[in-house]
């Protein structure tokens, strides 16, 4: 695990989309793992902002996104799916049938099969981003007794429905999601993990300083070969 921490937001999303500019250059074709949540949003912005430069395509690459909501259409303005869309995907040259999304709504066993071909026959991902839960969750993987390996349908925590109930404000935000599992996640290559704020703070500290544990999920990352953990100094206060 390498920890960097960096001064802004702006700095954080700038490292990061130089890494993924500069692998999409030499691997035009290459595999991306894409997180939704503010935290990835100004990677986002400066990888679009190359795109208008002219200094990358992301017309071949290929995406899988970690996590849905369960019970929303796909179209409905808090899916993840519109969020990706609206944040990166329409904004750069992506070909949206290069783009993998978990369906929240297809039965999750077989929707987790499919995921999983789909990311072993597109050759793995290469580089994933990730945020973090207040929890130490990543993607949807909340705190529990066990590493989860492919994708499931889990029950939000009351944590993760307080932090993110702010973006519903005509339905109530869904109860259950499908994610990405653990092992998914750390087949991935390379990690990018980037944690922003002081309410990130103790996670932060159990997933780099606590024992490897699903009760933080994010703490599993000790043990990836290639993880990079972006900080602002408010999420490395407690290091
Ligand atoms: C959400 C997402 C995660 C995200 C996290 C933090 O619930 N499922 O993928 O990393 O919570 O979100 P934010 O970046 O908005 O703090």
């Amino acid at each position: 695990m390498e920890v960097r921490v960096l001064r802004t937001n702006a700095e954080i999303g700038k490292t990061a989309a130089k890494i993924i500019c500069d692998y999409v250059n030499e691997n035009p074709s290459c595999v991306l793992g894409l997180a939704t949540g503010a935290t990835p949003l100004p990677t986002y912005g400066c990888m679009i902002d190359e795109y208008k430069a002219g200094r990358v395509s992301f017309k071949e690459v290929r995406t899988f996104n970690l996590d849905e909501y369960c019970g929303l259409p796909r179209e409905h303005k808090n899916s993840y799916y519109t969020f990706m869309a609206e944040n990166l995907f329409s904004k750069a040259d992506f070909d949206m049938k290069n783009v993998g999304f978990l369906d929240g709504n297809a039965d999750a066993e077989e929707e987790s099969r499919r995921y999983a071909d789909a990311i072993k026959a597109a050759g793995g991902i290469d580089i994933q981003i990730l945020g973090i839960g207040r929890n130490g969750h990543i993607a949807f993987n909340e705190p529990s007794d066990e590493f989860t390996d492919e994708a499931w349908k889990v029950k939000l925590s009351d944590s993760t429905i307080e932090a993110n109930s702010i973006y519903f404000d005509d339905i109530p935000m869904p109860r259950y999601a499908i994610t990405m599992g653990i092992g998914s996640i750390m087949r991935a290559k390379k990690i990018i993990l980037i944690a922003t704020g002081a309410s990130k703070a103790q996670a932060v500290r159990d997933m780099i300083n606590g024992e490897v544990t699903p009760r933080c999920p994010a703490s599993v990352l000790q043990q990836h070969k290639d993880a990079l953990i972006l900080l602002d100094e408010s999420a490395a206060a407690l290091l």
